[in-house]
């Protein structure tokens, strides 16, 4: 059966940001949920543009990000529930935080779990220590306190660890590969940490296929 395409969600859970001396950002501000099955072009230029300045690289420009975006997550026909989603909160139409959260289902000693792939975790340069980053992950690991995914699993750099630590997160040592890639024994996550939240549940050990690349 061919479904029609689906309209973009977009929720607005009020928050507070904390005062400070910058006086760009506005200090009311919302995280607006956008689901990624459906982004609109609009939107997904706010989120493009972020990360380009987070993350330049040479060749990755906002047109191409913008590009992987509008196709990315089309044709996805998992759980509803589960479905792929950014993060983001904005000060005027600029995107000044973002974080996304999306199903992966990975091979563990257990068997196939469908986790909650973070990524794309930023802040503004301008818009940092207000508590932008810590609000968005929060919400993003709201979805394994719900149920929605039993684990969240992301990498990051070590600087940070102690960020998501705080949040209830925790670093683990399995071996993570890709059994898909062309390299099927190299661990395809390129920064130092793996982490998966929340750190009190029973998180399975031995070998984590993540059954395609890095994210
Ligand atoms: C990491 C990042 C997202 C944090 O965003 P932010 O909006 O500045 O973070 P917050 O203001 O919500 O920080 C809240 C708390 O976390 C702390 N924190 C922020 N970054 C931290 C870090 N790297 N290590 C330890 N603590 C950190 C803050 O000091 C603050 O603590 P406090 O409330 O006790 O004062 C931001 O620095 C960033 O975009 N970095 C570059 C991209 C990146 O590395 N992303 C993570 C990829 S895994």
């Amino acid at each position: 059966m061919i479904r029609a395409p689906p309209t973009p969600a977009k929720l607005y859970v009020p928050t507070i940001v904390r005062k400070n001396s910058l006086p760009s950002i506005t200090c009311v501000m919302h995280v607006q949920v956008i689901d990624r099955r459906g982004i609109q072009e609009s939107d997904a230029r706010a989120i493009a543009e972020l990360l380009c300045t987070v993350w330049p690289r040479p060749g990755c420009t906002v047109e191409t990000r913008i590009a992987e975006m509008l196709v990315a997550w089309r044709d996805y026909r998992g759980p509803e529930v589960q479905f792929p989603r950014s993060l983001i909160v904005r000060s005027d139409r600029r995107a000044v935080a973002h974080a996304e959260i999306s199903p992966r289902m990975i091979g563990t000693s257990i068997g196939k779990v469908t986790i909650g792939a973070l990524a794309g975790v930023c802040t503004h340069p301008d818009a940092r220590g207000r508590g932008l980053g810590v609000r968005l992950v929060r919400e993003a690991f709201r979805l394994v306190d719900n149920g929605t995914y039993p684990f969240s699993l992301f990498q990051n750099y070590a600087d940070n660890q102690p960020f998501y630590e705080k949040l209830g997160a925790r670093a683990i040592d399995n071996r993570i590969v890709n059994s898909i890639g062309v390299d099927p024994q190299k661990c395809p996550f390129w920064a130092d940490v793996a982490m998966v939240y929340p750190a009190g549940k029973r998180w399975p050990s031995g070998e984590i296929d993540l059954c395609g690349p890095g994210y």
